[in-house]
């Protein structure tokens, strides 16, 4: 593919370079129609049984766009108090919000129970410590309810640092610890309203997490009662797009996924609410980061492309070694990819490791382009840092109707002086 914004009319006829002119480099810009049209597929996974999909604010916690998702039906899972005071200001009511922390103070866990927000325990400690504040909360018998994360043994994701279900993992209840949960459980009087896993992130083969779901299910028979199970979230998205990469296979893996279901159901004899815990599914492809290319330089036969999209901008290159599509901009239209040479697009940060795209075949790069990096609405803006004193990016939407809106301000230095 030539150009992924122009196959989609990314921008609907605005000119990138006046949306920068406006608003400044470098700058998160959303797609509304992509964003809906993502949390809708997601919505879809399950239809033959109840389903809620929970998007994964992890992801991207822009309070705009969790007001996306509430009016698209989505619940919500978050990892700390943080991200659900976040859904709160969205307008998410405790009933849509899952809270799956991991090794969290008291206080966290006292203030889900005060919100009366529906909470994971992901060891037998933590199962522990959410009876104790129970007890020194004095809460009610109906309410002591919560829910256990099991590790299924297997898991699966784009890198190892993101696999999250297996043998080698901090996360979740290890099976064959199940009777000590049941014992946890009767000392503090908790019922365990449902059970959830979540094996990794960012797979391209549903069949790892169709074997954990199997194996998950096996394992909720001993259960009893369960009101929800929750297979987690981990599906992948093209980030190969301009090599034509193909989509997440959603159909597919629904048409294998139910039969498992069916066989779940007939042995428990009722059908408890599913869930699933997508993040970078719904807003992945949904956002591109513009950044202005300051410099071109060639060292020892190299070409770098210096811009002002650094590793506190988009962490993932850095972090993962994540490929991320490059398009390159000139006058605001992408430059055709005819002819391409291999160059280094870097960032604007004191690390050698500040590197976006490295060895890339791309059209030839002057200073003066816009680049353009696709795919970054998942753990973007999310796990952008302030290091080397930068202030963290502006984010517009390109609204349905074609109208740029900003959903953040950009940082500047005076918020960073505001901490002393
Ligand atoms: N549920 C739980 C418990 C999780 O830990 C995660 C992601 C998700 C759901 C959502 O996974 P997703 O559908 O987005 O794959 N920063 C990394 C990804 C880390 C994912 C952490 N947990 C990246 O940029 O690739």
């Amino acid at each position: 593919m030539n150009s992924f914004i122009e196959s989609v009319n990314y921008f609907k006829g605005n000119n990138p370079e006046d949306i920068v002119k406006q608003y400044g480099t470098p700058l998160y810009v959303y797609s509304e129609e992509i964003l809906r049209d993502r949390m809708h597929k997601v919505s879809q996974v399950i239809t033959k049984y109840p389903y809620t999909a929970n998007y994964s604010v992890k992801a991207n916690t822009n309070v705009n766009i969790l007001k996306i998702a509430l009016e698209e039906g989505l619940n919500c899972d978050a990892m700390s108090t943080g991200e659900i005071e976040m859904l709160f200001k969205a307008g998410f009511p405790k009933e849509r919000i899952f809270f799956i922390p991991n090794n969290v103070a008291s206080s966290e866990l006292k203030y889900s129970i005060e919100h009366e927000v529906m909470t994971s325990l992901d060891s037998l400690s933590q199962l522990e410590l959410f009876g104790q504040c129970c007890n020194d909360m004095n809460v009610a018998p109906e309410k002591r309810l919560c829910a256990v994360r099991i590790n299924p043994g297997v898991g699966a994701g784009h890198c190892e640092k993101v696999v999250t279900g297996g043998k080698k993992t901090k996360f979740g209840i290890a099976e064959e610890d199940i009777p000590e949960i049941f014992k946890i459980t009767e000392k503090y009087n908790l019922t365990i309203a449902g059970i959830n896993q979540h094996i990794g992130s960012g797979f391209m083969d549903g069949q790892p997490y169709l074997d954990a779901v199997t194996n998950f299910l096996e394992i909720a028979l001993q259960f009893k009662n369960l009101k929800f199970i929750d297979f987690g979230g981990g599906y992948g998205i093209p980030y190969h797009k301009l090599d034509d990469e193909k989509d997440y296979p959603m159909e597919d893996f629904k048409k294998k996924l139910e039969p498992i279901l069916d066989n779940f159901v007939s042995k428990y004899g009722s059908a408890p609410m599913f869930k699933s815990e997508p993040g970078r599914y719904c807003v992945a492809e949904s956002s591109v980061i513009l950044g202005r290319v300051h410099a071109t330089k060639q060292n020892n036969g190299h070409l770098y492309a210096g811009t002002d999209i650094g590793m506190n901008v988009l962490v993932r290159p850095s972090m993962y070694d994540s490929w991320h599509d490059v398009e390159v901009l000139r006058g605001g239209k992408p430059v055709s990819r005819d002819n391409l040479i291999e160059q280094n697009v870097v960032g604007n940060i004191c690390e050698s490791g500040d590197i976006l795209a490295k060895e890339r075949k791309l059209p030839r790069i002057e200073t003066g382009d816009l680049a353009c990096i696709l795919d970054t609405g998942a753990y973007g803006w999310s796990m952008c840092s302030t290091y080397n004193s930068r202030p963290r990016p502006a984010e517009v939407l390109i609204c349905k109707d074609g109208t740029v809106k900003q959903i953040r301000r950009r940082e500047t230095i005076e918020d960073l002086m505001m901490l002393f």
